[in-house]
């Protein structure tokens, strides 16, 4: 390894900068070149490839959002746009890459390595927490934390008011960031695509629930099956028409802000692990962090998605609601 490049791709998610900047000062370390490629696929097929240093890192460990930028790309999809992505890495020399982002960015890399040889290694960056082989992804703890900040809030105004909230969180396939801010907020009911959204079981669990409780929070996942926080509220208003109901949608300000501690320090393991996985030989694979352990996970098994929601916190959600 001689020359390495990293980029970031598909949403931001608060941790990239203090994974790239790992990234960076870990090849510097190891005397490996390293340059960094502006918005994600799109770059590489456009040719923005910058050189780095040790100080284009700097003073952005506490930074949301990448200093690379990022893009979902099109082109990239493509064979012609594989093909000059190709050839712009190695017009640079390029011996090895790091790409940061999630489920979308591993199925590219995937799809690339049948083309192209030169080895990639992932960084698992998306703040959904839907990728096999990592407890936690880069950005998951910062983002249900800006949940939960979020609806603290709202709890103050639902109580207020006597209101019956729904709270649409992100997470367009999983249901991650709505199971653990909704434990952390001690919401009502949770709403995800991964269990069945059942409005009758719902409107029961109000009916029955604490009569005395004068706030009630229900947080809807965006990829919910049975639709949005909207649609959701529609079909229960109609149904109890007695609630004061109202609906937020929280949106991209989850995906924004400083990274929390743990962000940072699983963001910085990650990074220093993929140039040193990419020195010991390891291709198409993640970088995850599992009971405190850094483990490789190739990526088509980081992409499955079968994320099995831990039978216990469901249990447990459903008793702590009462
Ligand atoms: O993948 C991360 C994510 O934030 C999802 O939770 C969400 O559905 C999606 O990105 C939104 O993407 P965009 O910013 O392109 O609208």
């Amino acid at each position: 390894m001689k020359k390495i490049a990293v980029f970031t791709s598909g949403g931001d998610s608060p941790g990239m900068n203090a994974c790239l900047r790992a990234v960076v000062r870990t090849a510097i370390f190891h005397k490996i070149d390293v340059v960094g490629i502006v918005h994600g696929y799109d770059g590489m097929i456009k040719d923005e490839f910058i050189e780095m240093d040790a100080s284009s890192v700097a003073n952005i460990i506490h930074r949301g959002g990448t200093i690379l930028k990022t893009a979902r790309s099109k082109e990239f999809m493509t064979l012609e746009g594989q093909k000059k992505a190709m050839v712009n890495l190695l017009k640079h020399g390029i011996d090895g890459v790091v790409a940061i982002g999630g489920d979308g960015t591993f199925k590219g890399a995937l799809e690339f390595s049948k083309m192209c040889k030169i080895p990639f290694v992932g960084c698992p960056g998306t703040i959904d927490n839907d990728l096999v082989g990592t407890d936690f992804t880069i950005g998951y703890d910062t983002a249900i934390n800006t949940v939960v900040e979020a609806v603290d809030k709202i709890r103050d105004t639902a109580e207020s008011h006597d209101r019956l909230f729904f709270v649409e969180v992100m997470g367009r396939d999983a249901g991650l960031i709505a199971l653990r801010a909704g434990i952390g907020v001690g919401a009502e009911s949770i709403l995800m695509p991964e269990t069945k959204t059942d409005i009758e079981d719902l409107i029961k669990r109000l009916e029955n629930g604490r009569k005395n409780k004068s706030s009630k929070i229900i947080i809807v996942a965006e990829g919910d099956e049975a639709g949005g926080a909207f649609a959701i509220a529609e079909k229960v208003k109609k149904r109890l028409p007695e609630y004061d109901t109202r609906v937020t949608i929280l949106g991209h300000i989850q995906r924004g802000g400083n990274p929390s501690a743990m962000d940072r320090v699983n963001s910085s393991r990650m990074g220093f692990a993929a140039v040193e996985a990419l020195m010991n030989g390891e291709k198409n694979s993640m970088i995850g962090i599992v009971d405190k352990n850094i483990k490789y996970t190739p990526f088509e098994n980081a992409v499955k998605h079968i994320q099995e929601l831990n039978p216990d916190l469901m249990r447990m959600v459903d008793i702590l609601s009462l």
